[in-house]
């Protein structure tokens, strides 16, 4: 085992942060020792809590030469100047999802990366989870035959009954905030999507954060996607910011010739996962190892630094993230114009975890 550690910086200390930095600084291959947001207090009370240091800008923080990977969690809109300005400065970087909100900005981002020899990984990353993987396991032991369908439905609740800062996620669309983890999921074990038909509408325009301010939706809540992959799987994609405690919550159901695969949760890493053969009841899988509770949103950043200090390449990679972000703007095109659109970009899909493989 090194004894390298890969040094670790976060711009972006918002809502989510206090969730990587947590398990960052647990990580045997990271050392956590930077932050900064475009609220100085932001980032001085993240270093008082998990130590390093507060800048007071990002360009401060790219101008340390010892910060070798910046983990981006600023908001949506954020992401490709973020990036953009951190890969010219020569780090490696981690960003929330999505890569960026236009493909031409996502692909720009992973030919820069490319051509300055660095690191570009994005969440989401929730195919690295113990159920994730456990039910991709069996869909490659062939078990359930071919996979012809998947329907992978998600009802995601209001985010402002929990976030402080709702109107982002709204702003930007369901599908770049949610849409984009089941089809992360689903390009890691089935490849690229080449046609995508999808239509959407706002369902609950008139809402209300937790401090009684009101703010409406323009942008729809709720979006019905068929996508299809080039090795012929076709899936349905549903989605809404709505349904709040629902039943289905997240799942997603691999139909196959043989058989189907349940994955009762598109992030949960403890989510459960049933097998049923053809025509017989779903019966409960063990996980390959037990599953972390919740989502690891970090993972991504410990595999990234490992894969640093061993000198292979990390399984996020941004050419898929680009991939996914150009399925997510066929989505928008389709919405608005009608009819399917075709998506032409491509990517190496990320192996299966090391503990998961061949098992
Ligand atoms: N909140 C969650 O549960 C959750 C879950 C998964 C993924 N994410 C993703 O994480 C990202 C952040 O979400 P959040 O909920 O933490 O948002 P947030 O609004 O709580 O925090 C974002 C932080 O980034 C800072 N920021 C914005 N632009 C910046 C810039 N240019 N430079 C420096 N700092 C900047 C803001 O001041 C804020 O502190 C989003 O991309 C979201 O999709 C969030």
């Amino acid at each position: 085992m090194s004894s390298r550690k890969i040094r670790v910086a976060i711009v972006g200390c918002g809502n989510i942060a206090n969730r990587y930095a947590d398990r960052i600084q647990t990580y045997a291959a990271c050392e956590l020792v930077g932050f900064c947001d475009l609220d100085p207090a932001r980032a001085k009370d993240f270093a008082a809590k998990y130590g390093g240091r507060a800048y007071a800008s990002l360009t401060e923080l790219l101008a340390d030469p010892t910060i070798e990977l910046v983990v981006n969690l600023t908001i949506h809109f954020a992401h490709y100047e973020v990036v953009k300005q951190c890969l010219l400065a020569g780090k490696h970087v981690h960003t929330e999802k999505p890569l960026a909100i236009r493909y031409s900005e996502a692909k720009e981002l992973v030919e820069l990366a490319a051509a300055r020899g660095l690191r570009l990984g994005s969440a989401p990353v929730t195919y690295m989870g113990e159920a994730q993987q456990t039910a991709w396991r069996i869909l490659r032991s062939g078990k359930a035959g071919r996979v012809r369908l998947v329907y992978a439905d998600i009802n995601h609740g209001r985010i402002e009954a929990w976030h402080p800062n709702p109107e982002p996620f709204y702003a930007v669309g369901i599908q770049w905030d949610v849409g984009v983890y089941p089809l992360t999921l689903l390009t890691t074990m089935f490849g690229p999507v080449r046609r995508v038909t999808a239509t959407g509408k706002v369902v609950y325009p008139d809402r209300v954060t937790k401090e009684g301010r009101k703010f409406s939706l323009t942008t729809p809540d709720f979006v019905l996607a068929m996508l299809e992959f080039e090795e012929g799987l076709t899936a349905r994609l549903s989605a809404n910011f709505y349904v709040q405690g629902g039943k289905q919550r997240g799942g997603l159901e691999f139909s196959g010739d043989l058989g189907s695969v349940y994955l009762g949760d598109f992030q949960g890493f403890d989510a459960t996962v049933e097998y049923a053969p053809l025509g017989a009841a779903f019966e409960t899988v063990p996980l390959v190892r037990p599953g972390f509770k919740g989502t690891e949103f970090a993972r991504a950043v410990e595999e990234m630094a490992e894969a640093m200090i061993a000198g292979r390449p990390q399984r996020a990679s941004g050419a898929q993230a680009a991939h996914v972000v150009e399925i997510l703007e066929a989505m928008g095109t389709s919405m608005r114009d009608g009819g399917p659109v075709a998506v032409t970009s491509s990517f190496v899909p990320p192996a299966p975890m090391d503990w998961a493989d061949g098992k």
